[in-house]
Formats: C-alpha cells, structure tokens, sequence
C-alpha cells in the first residue's frame, strides 16, 4: 500500500466558508494525512466556522468526521484575513471602522503571515479556495469595470500575495512546500453564466499559478491548481443555473454523474505529498473528464 504521509507538515487553508466548502473537505483530507491545520476565514466568517467546529449538532458533528476513519477535525486556531489587503494601510476608512473587522486586529495579508510567523514560524502547505465577484450574475458583456477588478484582485492576485508574504515560511522546507488553488472549466472556456470578471480571474489564476511554479521552483515550493467541475457550494450557489450547470456536466462527461468534493479534496491531499514531488506548474481537471468532450457523448 502507498501511504500519503503528511504527518508533522502544517497546512493554512484559506476558503473555508461553512462545512459545504471545497477547502472545508480539503483541510479534513489534509488532516486524515496527518496534517496539522490552520484556517484563514474572511474575517465575516470566523464566528461561523468557530461555530461549525464546536457545535454539537449532529449535522456539525457529522461534517467534522475525518474520511478514511481518520478520527474527527481539529483545528489549531481560525485566523481572520480578507486578502484583498496586503496590508491594513490598505484598508479603506469604512472596512476599518466595521466592528466585524476591527474586532479580529490585522486582518491583512501581512497580519496574518505575522502571527503564523510568531505562532507556528513555518508553512508547508498552503490552500488557496477563494473567488469572489460582486456582480457574478451579470454576463461578461454586463460587468462593470469595478467588478472586473475586485474579482481579479480577491480570486486571482490573492494567490501572488499570498504566496510572497507565506515565502519566509515555506522555502526550503524539509521535503519541500506546496501550494494548492482552485480553478474552473470558465477560466478557458466560455461558459456563459460564469460572468462578473470571474472567468477572466481564473484565467488569470492559472498562468499565474504557471509562473508562480517557476518563481518558487528553486526554493522547493511547487504551486498547482485543481479545476473542479461545478459543485453546489455556497459560492456558487451564487451563480445563476448551478443545479442546470452541474446535471448539464453530469450528463456530459465520460464518467456520467456530478463530482464530489471528496475527490476534490483526495486530489489536493495527493498534489500536497510526496508522491506529487515533481508535479508542478499544472492544472489538474477533477470534473469526471467533462472538459474532454467535444460534442455531447452518444447515448
Ligand atoms: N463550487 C464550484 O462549482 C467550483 C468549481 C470550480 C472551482 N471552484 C472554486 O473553488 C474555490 C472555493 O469555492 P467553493 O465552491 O468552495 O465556495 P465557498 O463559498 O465555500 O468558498 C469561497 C470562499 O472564498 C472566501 N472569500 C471570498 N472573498 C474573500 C476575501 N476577500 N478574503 C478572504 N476570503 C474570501 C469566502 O469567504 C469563502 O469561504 C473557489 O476558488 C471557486 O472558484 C468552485
């Protein structure tokens, strides 16, 4: 048997939203490796993932459950960090004063790779799950310029600022470090009701993610993306048609059914061990092979 060992690695997922999110599965495969987890929230969502984590609901109970019978979730510490800021002088007058910010301190980029510089003082894994736009619903021909740009700078730049203020922490790590984001079909192609800046985001993210690959190649950090057929998480419960858009890929791809974010997650697990060591630079398709087809497959 091949074992994905991760033991003694430390892993910060950004993303995690709720219990629905990809990166909320990506951290419970992560830590059935034996990786040890720390959460970046946006800064709104820190008391909603401190509640999912320590609810006795049986439904919180249930989502905490580690795969693989691998014991139940433990989290090190949820940290606050909105990453369009790389900084707090970045932040603007109205954000500052928002007491859902003020209360978490440095919510920043930089304040939050300070306190994993204090508190943990390295980085071997770092998952990026995080896309935003303001105006997701309208086409590309509908969205304004405003939007196209905060959907750049949340989903895709976050990736380049995060990595540059994680880079102290995670080069030369024994056995290398790695990161993870994720992508989507619409950052290649055109799918329609992917609009608001978003598909430009993620084609943005993906050749970043290239050139981050060879940036961070001779420090012994690879960089890769998984892009994910569409799954009904809270963010893109946000898109117009998601349940049309996931029984349209469902019918349309090779293995006929929806992904889930099990397999998502299972492939983040194995793009962040050593037996993806020379794997870098790519995106990886977990979409039950629909970004293969051509034309719509014969019955
Ligand atoms: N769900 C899908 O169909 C699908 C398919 C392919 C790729 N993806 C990608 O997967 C990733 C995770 O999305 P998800 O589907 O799990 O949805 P989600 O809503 O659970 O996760 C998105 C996360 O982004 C965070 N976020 C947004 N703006 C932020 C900011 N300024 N600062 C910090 N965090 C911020 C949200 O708080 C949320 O936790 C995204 O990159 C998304 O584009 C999703």
């Amino acid at each position: 048997m091949i074992p994905i060992d991760l033991s003694g690695k430390l892993a910060l997922v950004t993303g995690v939203g709720d219990n629905m999110s990809f990166a909320w599965y990506i951290a419970k495969a992560l830590q059935a490796a034996g990786a040890k987890l720390v959460f970046a929230c946006h800064p709104r969502l820190v008391g909603i993932v401190e509640n999912i984590l320590t609810r006795d609901h049986p439904d919180d109970v249930a989502s905490r459950q580690l795969p693989f019978n691998a014991g139940t979730l433990k989290v090190e510490k949820v940290l606050a960090c909105d990453v369009s800021y790389d900084t707090l002088a970045d932040v603007d007058e109205k954000t500052r004063n928002d007491r859902r910010y003020a209360k978490h301190g440095d919510f920043s980029i930089q304040g939050l790779m300070d306190t994993m510089l204090r508190d943990y003082g390295v980085i071997d894994i770092l998952i990026h799950s995080i896309a935003f736009s303001p105006e997701i619903k309208n086409k590309a021909i509908a969205t304004s310029r405003s939007a196209y740009l905060t959907a750049l700078s949340v989903s895709a730049y976050s990736l380049t600022a995060l990595l540059r203020a994680a880079l102290p922490m995670m080069e030369h790590r024994p056995g290398g470090a790695a990161a993870v984001g994720l992508t989507y079909l619409g950052g290649e192609r055109v799918v329609e009701h992917y609009g608001g800046g978003m598909s430009s985001a993620k084609a943005a993210l993906q050749i970043d993610a290239k050139q981050l690959a060879a940036n961070l190649g001779p420090k012994n950090i690879r960089v890769n993306l998984i892009s994910a057929g569409p799954y009904a998480s809270r963010a893109a419960r946000a898109i117009t048609d998601i349940d049309k858009a996931i029984q349209q890929a469902a019918q349309n791809s090779p293995l006929r059914r929806p992904i889930t974010p099990e397999e998502v997650a299972n492939t983040t697990a194995f793009l962040c061990s050593p037996l993806a060591s020379a794997i870098t630079g790519e995106v990886i398709f977990v979409d039950c092979g629909f970004n293969i087809m051509g034309a719509p497959p014969e019955p």
